[in-house]
């Protein structure tokens, strides 16, 4: 049975999807009001402003930074919530789901406040204290532990679960000019190269098509497109594994052009 076989189906829409068409990544997506989200237990805000997460992700950012590493400080980790929890309601999973998909995705990269290596793993212990502090039910803690552990294509990570593979879809698909640090292009690594050279990045869901769109504008004078698979390959295998996982194709668009 292959893994798309064996993945939890999306749950009654109760999302208030309109229809079928085509949905845009473009804003967050608010799935539910305050008064909801208390009833349904803690929150991505009350993770945000949690003062140990706040400290760990800035940290990690930092240490990343030290080593030569892109930005993965808190614009990463509120991109790949929003892109998570969007590709969770496009496909009418319900607001709780959505929600501790958001979660995952924003604690994703946490790890790095240890080391680069290993980072989905220990990021995954580093959050389970924090969010059963924070009160969240142990089922979900798990899930959230699955999914952080999971999200590093170098690091062996497969989607385990819908809130995995939503994970994985938002962090490979950030990748933007603003993520690079290095200030003098003219020692740009191949890296810093294709994600300055992204000038704008967008996830696309098609319920009724069941697929996943990652668009990118590339400035092809920064960067050839060949550049990009160079690097990025194996990024979008695992996340077009994710997407089989949510019972949906997944397509790469490169100024306008599907190459995958
Ligand atoms: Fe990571
Ligand atoms: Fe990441």
């Amino acid at each position: 049975m292959s893994d798309a076989m064996q993945a939890p189906r999306p749950g009654p829409d109760d999302t208030n999807v309109p229809d079928e068409r085509t949905k845009v990544h473009r804003a967050e997506t608010k799935t539910r009001t305050p008064v909801e989200a208390k009833r349904e237990g803690p929150t991505l805000d009350v993770v945000k402003n949690d003062e140990r997460v706040k400290v760990f992700i800035r940290s990690a950012n930092q240490q990343t930074g030290a080593i030569g590493y892109t930005e993965h400080g808190e614009r990463h980790a509120n991109t790949s919530a929003d892109g998570a929890r969007f590709i969770l309601k496009s496909l009418g999973h319900d607001v709780r789901r959505c929600e501790i998909a958001a979660v995952a995705a924003y604690l994703h990269d946490m790890g790095n406040v240890v080391t680069r290596e290993k980072h989905a793993q220990t990021g995954a212990l580093v959050a389970k204290d924090i969010l059963m502090d924070l009160g969240f039910p142990l089922e979900e803690v798990a899930t959230m532990m699955g999914a952080i552990a999971n999200h590093e294509e170098d690091e062996g990570g497969l989607p385990v679960s819908a809130v995995s593979a939503a994970v994985i879809i938002a962090d490979k698909s950030d990748v933007h000019r603003s993520r690079v640090r290095n200030p003098k292009s003219t020692s740009f690594d191949i890296h810093d190269r294709v994600n300055y050279a992204v000038t704008a990045s967008e996830i696309k869901v098609s319920r009724k098509e069941k697929l996943i769109t990652l668009e990118l504008a590339v400035d092809t004078e920064v960067s050839p497109i060949m550049e990009y698979f160079e690097i990025f390959l194996p990024r979008m295998m695992l996340s077009r594994r994710a997407a089989e996982f949510l019972h949906c194709n997944f397509a790469l668009v490169i100024n306008n052009t599907r190459l995958l």
